[in-house]
């Protein structure tokens, strides 16, 4: 048995040691927020996100660091499991990555509206959470094209693997969303394939297959990569 004094320093001695041990991890979280939130990357344009983020209440349907509503994705990871390219295409026109699905609000941000809003995710992915979120939840196959298909050809332009494999698989690996690419070669001579990918609409009306205001350049390499898909 204590005795009352024994108790009183008992009690004493261990509520300082552990505010002393709690006042320590404070200081200490705190100490590393700079350095963990990558603080001197946050520009100008992270801010401007930001705003954007506030003003239109993306929170009201998304978690982002684990807070919001749980209607949408959490988005904490968005950039890094979509990329830049995807990213673009989804917010002028979220619908023609989610075609038929329930609909993500269409903002018609500008350009620069878009690439803020990016900026601003793309600073919260750089962000250590201590692995928060655990997995990416909808993460695409990472894996390039060029590596998922054993027939000899022109590499996967780097589209091909941020944006259309979100829809199409190619050696099994990729999106549901739209026909597997694997063969595509057989069925479009090059022409028709450099037409679809132009413009989906102008050679099937109504089609779900997006638009995606290719380049010159991509639309290049993209129906040469396909033409070798035999
Ligand atoms: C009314 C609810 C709602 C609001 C508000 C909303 N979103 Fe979404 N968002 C969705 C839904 C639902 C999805 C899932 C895709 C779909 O079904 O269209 C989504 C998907 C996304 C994705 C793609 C996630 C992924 O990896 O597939 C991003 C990025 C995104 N939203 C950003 C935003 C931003 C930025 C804002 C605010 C400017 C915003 N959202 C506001 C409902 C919303
Ligand atoms: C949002 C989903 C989506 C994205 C992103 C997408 N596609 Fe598609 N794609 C589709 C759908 C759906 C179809 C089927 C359209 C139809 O038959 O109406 C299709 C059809 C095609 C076809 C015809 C395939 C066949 O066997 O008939 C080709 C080729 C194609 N897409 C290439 C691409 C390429 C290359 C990209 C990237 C630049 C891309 N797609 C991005 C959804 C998508």
């Amino acid at each position: 048995m204590l005795s009352k004094s024994q108790a009183r320093l008992f009690f004493l001695t261990a509520t300082a040691g552990f505010s002393g041990v709690f006042l320590f991890l404070t200081v200490d979280t705190i100490r590393q927020v700079p350095e963990r939130s990558n603080e001197d990357a946050m520009t100008e344009q992270v801010v401007r996100g930001k705003e954007i983020w506030e003003k239109n209440n993306c929170m009201g349907c998304h978690t982002i660091l684990g807070e919001g509503a749980y209607y949408a994705p959490e988005l904490t990871r968005a950039y890094v499991r979509r990329g830049e390219d995807w990213l673009k295409i989804f917010l002028a026109d979220p619908q023609a990555m989610y075609p038929g699905q329930r609909k993500m609000v269409q903002y018609d941000f500008s350009e620069q509206e878009i690439d803020d809003v990016i900026a601003f995710l793309k600073w919260i992915g750089e962000i250590d959470t201590n692995g928060f979120p655990r997995e990416p939840d909808l993460a695409l196959p990472v894996q390039t094209a060029a590596a998922s298909t054993s027939s000899p050809g022109p590499a996967a332009p780097a589209i091909f693997s941020t944006v259309c494999v979100g829809c199409h698989a190619l050696g099994g690996q990729g999106g549901v969303v739209g026909p597997a690419l694997d063969g595509v070669g057989m069925r479009y001579s090059e022409a028709e394939l450099r037409a679809w990918l132009a413009d989906p609409q102008s050679i099937k009306p109504g089609t779900t297959m997006p638009n995606l205001t290719l380049s010159d350049a991509d639309l290049d390499g993209l129906t040469a990569f396909l033409m070798a898909q035999k």
